[in-house]
């Protein structure tokens, strides 16, 4: 049985005064117990509003939302067994730290002696154990931001709730807390969506990560299958640094192969496959490759030529624009290129590593292409 499921939830704020705003639609989405999921996606994509339904702070305008099988989505915040640390951490001011954070463990009558103990623990882990006798007026974003995600953690809920946890906090710290904070959630098996703007983050510290966008649930799946296999040009061109190049293209049938040309000059770039492709037969595609599988400088069996625009050493990859038939292509590569901005360089693109999209709806056809 799931832990927390949500069945077709929707969220419509309707302000007064103001056009209503459709911020979740018919979202749908099951996690395990003691998975960690990330909810990624821009601002504005209807994030904050996920989490707020979970726990209780915004009603659903539709569906449901379960916990342990148990229908949840009517009741108060207080019933719900959710810890929710916020995008604008809700502190109480006149409580120091220390006392912000053991405050829930209180309410649930915990012994004080266990309650300190937890929360030197907690406070250890997220580096704010010299600010526990502080005030939140008197500390920094960064710290008020952990003070809250200890205030959540704490409690070892049935359900944890983060929303981005750790945005204020500088690249180093960032990247260990990280790694404490995955080690904790699993030591205590805990079931948790946190939500970010990161795909680092959420690659780094998800089970399973699900894509929104305008309020759509985009894709649900581990963080492998959304990299290698994108259900859609929105996923596909989301996740990758720097993006999957995407080309405008078209299938032809040529009895049991099938052409795929480009749309530059001369088709660039090209590919024939040995395999019939009914569903695309005749359509529009987009075809995409990631940067870092295209082969730069391929000796024979070149499917293009590419003309350097800009080639820049990053200490330990090689970041190389180029054009293609009028398209500007970005390819990796883990060892320096000799090549100037003019050079003509042979590029190949691995038919393993192509997938194909249908241009009109967006939705994966396929992802690598099989044998040449
Ligand atoms: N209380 C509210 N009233 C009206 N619109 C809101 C309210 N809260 C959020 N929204 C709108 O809903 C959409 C999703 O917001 P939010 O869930 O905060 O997104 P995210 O956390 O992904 O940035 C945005 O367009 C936002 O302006
Ligand atoms: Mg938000």
């Amino acid at each position: 049985m799931a832990q927390l499921a949500l069945g077709n939830v929707s969220k419509t704020y309707r302000p007064r005064g103001k056009e209503q705003v459709q911020a979740v639609k018919r979202v749908s989405l099951d996690v395990k117990d003691g998975e960690i999921v990330a909810l990624l996606g821009s601002s504005g994509c209807g994030k904050t509003s996920m989490l707020r339904m979970i726990a209780g702070f915004e009603e659903v305008t539709e569906g449901t939302i379960r916990i342990g099988g148990k229908e949840i989505h009517n009741l108060p915040p207080a019933q719900r067994d959710v810890a929710m640390a916020f995008e604008g951490y809700s502190l109480y001011p006149p409580l120091k730290v220390r006392e912000n954070i053991g405050f829930a463990l209180l309410r649930e009558r915990g012994a004080s002696a266990d309650i300190e103990k937890r929360v030197s623990h907690i406070a250890e882990l997220l580096e704010i154990t010299d600010i526990l006798d502080r005030y939140p007026t008197v500390i920094s974003a960064g710290q008020q931001q952990r003070t809250s995600l200890a205030r959540a953690l704490i409690r070892r809920a049935p359900v944890s709730l983060l929303d981005e946890p750790m945005s204020q906090l500088e690249p180093q710290l960032r990247a260990i807390l990280r790694a404490r904070l995955k080690d904790y959630l699993i030591e205590h098996k805990m079931t948790t969506v946190f939500v970010t703007h990161d795909q680092t983050e959420a690659i780094a510290l998800a089970d399973r990560i699900a894509v929104m966008e305008k309020g759509e649930l985009q894709q649900f799946g581990t963080p492998a299958e959304i990299k290698q296999s994108p259900s859609n040009l929105f996923v596909a061109s989301f996740i990758g640094e720097p993006p999957m190049n995407i080309f405008d293209a078209a299938i032809a049938s040529e009895g049991n192969a099938v052409a795929i040309s480009g749309l530059g000059p001369n088709g660039e770039p090209a590919f024939r496959l040995n395999a019939p492709m009914e569903a695309a037969n005749g359509k529009r595609v987009c075809l995409g490759i990631r940067p870092h599988l295209i082969e730069i400088g391929a000796n024979g069996s070149a499917d293009a030529t590419g003309r350097v625009i800009t080639n820049h050493w990053l200490g330990d990859q090689s970041h190389i624009c180029f054009e293609i038939g009028g398209c500007s292509v970005v390819g990796v590569t883990d060892k320096p290129i000799d090549a100037r901005a003019g050079d003509a360089l042979p590029v190949r693109f691995p038919l393993g590593a192509v997938h194909l999209f249908d241009a009109e709806s967006g939705r994966a056809l396929a992802h690598g292409l099989g044998q040449r």
